[in-house]
């Protein structure tokens, strides 16, 4: 069998379109929205960016040590960008007790990147309730099953309670046949910092950051500055 060479990663020159000054949307609010537009639609179009909304989210434990994971972002508007998870979690109980947040998006295929910086703030629960509402029923169930970040006997033990929620929760196809359990929840960036990368060649890329200088929103220009920094 031939394996690949970990280190021999091809050398792609990245040829995106870049971003300058000149270009760049009044707020980061619509630059994000710009840029997630398009990745959803290379996705649509199946250009190599399979799962557009996978959100990198960083947070910090009680030592100050870092931890990252994958989650996918199920909130975007003026507020910041936002996820669902278990409020009980390893990410959750790190960002009670340190909001202190970072999260990225990141499109390779497209030589985009996007990274936040922030404080994490729960995301109101009607808008908790609506989405998960619009998930699948097995996906509701799950929420249930499973306490997340916690150790598990094995496989078995999960299905077990997958199982046990099913039973507690038919689905009757009615609209809260599967309640939202009280331990899960969502989290949103409140942003002080949004930096926009976009590939070019020769490894000489763009960078353009909005750093918070008011009180608004994501929308609000007047509350971001913009810069360049060297990539
Ligand atoms: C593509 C992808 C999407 C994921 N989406 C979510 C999500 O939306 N919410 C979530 O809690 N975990 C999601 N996960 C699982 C997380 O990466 C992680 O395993 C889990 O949240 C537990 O993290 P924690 O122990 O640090 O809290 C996803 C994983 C991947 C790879």
């Amino acid at each position: 069998m031939v394996r690949p060479d970990p280190m021999d990663t091809g050398r792609i020159d990245y040829h995106g379109d870049g971003l300058l000054e000149s270009d760049v949307l009044e707020s980061p609010y619509l630059q994000v929205r710009a840029w997630v537009d398009d990745a959803l639609a290379a996705a649509a179009a199946r250009v190599d960016v399979s799962e557009p909304m996978a959100l990198h989210v960083a947070t910090v434990d009680a030592d100050g040590a870092p931890n990252v994971r994958t989650v996918l972002m199920r909130f975007f508007d003026e507020q910041g960008p936002g996820f669902v998870t278990n409020l009980r979690s390893t990410k959750s109980l790190e960002l009670e007790a340190n909001p202190r947040i970072a999260a990225g998006l990141t499109w390779p295929a497209i030589f985009r990147a996007i990274r936040f910086r922030g404080v994490a703030e729960l995301v109101t629960r009607t808008e908790v309730e609506e989405y998960f509402d619009s998930r699948p029923y097995g996906s509701r169930l799950s929420a249930w099953a499973s306490d997340q970040s916690q150790p598990a006997a094995g496989r078995e033990d999960l299905e077990r309670r997958w199982h046990e929620a099913l039973a507690r929760f038919p689905d009757r196809g009615q609209h809260g046949d599967v309640p939202v359990p009280d331990f899960w929840g969502g989290w949103r960036v409140r942003c002080d910092e949004v930096e926009f990368w976009a590939g070019r060649r020769n490894r000489l890329h763009d960078r353009l950051v909005f750093s918070r200088t008011g009180e608004g929103n994501l929308a609000d220009a007047a509350s971001w500055a913009l810069s360049r920094r060297q990539p």
